[in-house]
């Protein structure tokens, strides 16, 4: 009698990373559509017919066209359940993306073959690197001219030290791609340039002299193809799924997100040689397997408002252990306070649905409840509770007003639910009486959020004043405010941050290298408590 397979090992639980306009829309589109998980008519998105992918939609995010708030899409494809978490795409870096990072067992890629690899994207996967997830690349635009391939891959090894193997690699390029040659499956993918674009039957090739390939491809076109193919091989790199799943190689795949061409072949690919949910690190230290039987579960997003129809505050969860179902009591491990889970959402994009069970990888949002905060762990097993999501210094501060005085109520609702969310930091002077908010952030385009969010869901106007400062580090925690307080030195200003924790505040590196020098007693940490906030910021 067969095995029957455990619900978490058929979960597959990613994300699409990418500098804005790569394609990770494109591409999260088309997985959908095989997902059976949408059914938009024509392959191209509209966006000036305003035809909205399930992923967007914050009102900032239709005005910008870039996603500020990640969500979650579920859909079923090839016998697995899938999770696709849809990550910020602006371009400044921000602790939304890198905690939905904390929530994913692998990542998708996508370059746009014409630029390689980006600023954003060195930055999520420098991310990616330091969680060891492994990374999928999916070089986009195909259909365009773009970069040399082995220059792109060569860029991929250099500058973020990952091994390449490239699946299958392009037949022609720019206005002459016909399609992709799999150097795995030996198969030739035709894809023909007519309005729309078309696919033709694959063809099954047993090397770069076979006769089918010299029928499928045109002479100008075939010449190169079979040089490139013949220096990948001597190039010798093999195929290693150890080190695919250690995030040491990335296996590379070539297509055509908008002409839907490559991408069954990088979904198929994908999901061959991503990992089940893994095991998670506990704070106690050790990990715990996704096979163990208490529910468990951390939370890696507060998003209040998301929906107009729904006023309330959604708290999204990866189920890490054990099987969650509706109603169910658990413990939050940071309070040992018990809740009850009895409003229990799946989520589509704006869309939710009643959840009445999950399984480790998956991901549900509860409402209900409040006390919670991101990193949290809810449990049955009160010996369960997860490490902490590092947060990343502020790089941008603002000092944030409130325009009607009379308002004053609905500005410190607003604040007050945006800090609990972890939107952005506050930090308080301390030679200071000011009640006006400073608000640091790691890129400025979360005060954008700030504003928009405090006026559209609070009613609350906001004015945001500029601050000279731009770099954070905390102190020792034995280190007495009277130390630093009352000696202000230009370029820096000393704070504490929300939980009560001193650091000071930069207004260049040079300043901040300038005071450690100045005062060589005083140790400066890129994060509080370096133990379990030890993560450096992802810097360009
Ligand atoms: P993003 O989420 O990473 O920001 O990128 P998005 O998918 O929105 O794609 C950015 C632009 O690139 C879009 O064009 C999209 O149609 C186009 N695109 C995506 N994949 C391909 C591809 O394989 N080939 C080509 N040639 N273009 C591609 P747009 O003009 O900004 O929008 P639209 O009017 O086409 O929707």
């Amino acid at each position: 009698m067969s095995k029957q397979i455990p619900e978490f090992a058929r979960r597959r639980t990613f994300a699409i990373i990418s500098h804005p306009d790569a394609g990770k829309t494109t591409l999260t589109e088309k997985f959908l559509l095989y997902g059976g998980a949408i059914n938009l008519a024509g392959s191209v998105r509209d966006r000036k017919k305003a035809t909205e992918t399930s992923s967007d939609w914050m009102e900032l995010e239709k005005k910008r066209g870039i996603s500020v708030s990640s969500t979650v899409m579920q859909f079923d494809y090839a016998g697995l359940r899938i999770n696709l978490l849809d990550t910020p795409g602006h371009r400044d870096f921000s602790e939304d993306t890198y905690r939905v990072l904390t929530a994913v067992d692998a990542a998708v890629m996508v370059l746009d073959v014409a630029k390689g690899i980006e600023d954003q994207t060195r930055k999520l996967f420098e991310v990616c690197r330091q969680r060891g997830i492994p990374i999928f690349t999916f070089i986009n635009k195909c259909d365009r001219p773009g970069k040399d391939c082995f220059e792109l891959l060569d860029d991929i090894e250099q500058s973020l030290g990952l091994k390449t193997f490239a699946v299958n690699w392009p037949v022609g390029t720019g206005p002459d791609f016909c399609g992709v040659f799999d150097r795995v499956d030996g198969k030739l993918h035709r894809f023909e340039r007519v309005t729309g674009g078309r696919f033709k039957a694959p063809v099954a090739v047993s090397g770069m002299d076979d006769p089918a390939l010299v029928d499928s491809v045109p002479g100008d076109i075939l010449g190169p193809l079979r040089e490139e193919v013949e220096l990948l091989e001597a190039a010798g790199t093999a195929f290693d799924h150890k080190a695919i799943l250690q995030g040491e190689m990335t296996p590379v795949y070539f297509g055509s997100a908008v002409n839907n061409f490559g991408v069954q072949l990088l979904l198929d690919g994908f999901l061959r040689y991503a990992p089940e949910p893994q095991p998670r690190a506990l704070q106690a230290g050790g990990s715990i397997s996704p096979e163990a039987v208490p529910f468990s579960a951390f939370i890696f997003k507060i998003q209040a408002n998301m929906d107009p129809k729904h006023r309330d505050r959604l708290v999204f969860l990866r189920v890490c252990t054990g099987k969650f179902s509706r109603d169910l009591q658990v413990s939050h491990a940071q309070s040992g306070k018990k809740l009850r889970l009895s409003f229990s959402h799946q989520l589509f994009g704006r869309e939710r649905e009643t959840q009445d069970e999950a399984w480790p990888g998956d991901i549900i949002g509860i409402t209900g409840q409040a006390g919670l905060g991101i990193g949290d762990t809810l449990t049955e097993d009160q010996k369960i509770c997860y490490e902490p999501i590092p947060r990343f210094p502020p790089e941008s501060f603002i000092l944030l007003h409130n325009v009607d005085t009379l308002n004053f109520k609905k500005f410190r609702t607003g604040i007050d639910q945006l800090l609990q969310e972890k939107v952005v930091q506050r930090f308080y002077p301390l030679d200071s009486v000011s009640n006006i908010p400073l608000l640091g952030a790691v890129g400025a385009l979360q005060f954008d959020v700030v504003q928009h969010r405090m006026q559209g869901e609070y009613g609350a106007e906001t004015r945001a004043e500029a601050t000279p400062w731009r770099v954070t580090r905390w102190l020792d925690p034995e280190v007495q405010p009277e130390a630093v307080a009352g000696k202000y030195l230009s370029g820096c200003l000393p704070v504490k941050d929300a939980d009560g924790r001193l650091a000071m505040l930069f207004d260049s590196e040079w300043n901040m290298q300038y005071f450690s020098r100045e005062n060589p007693d005083i140790r400066l940490h890129l994060c509080p408590d370096a133990g379990s906030f030890g993560v450096a910021a992802a810097k360009s």
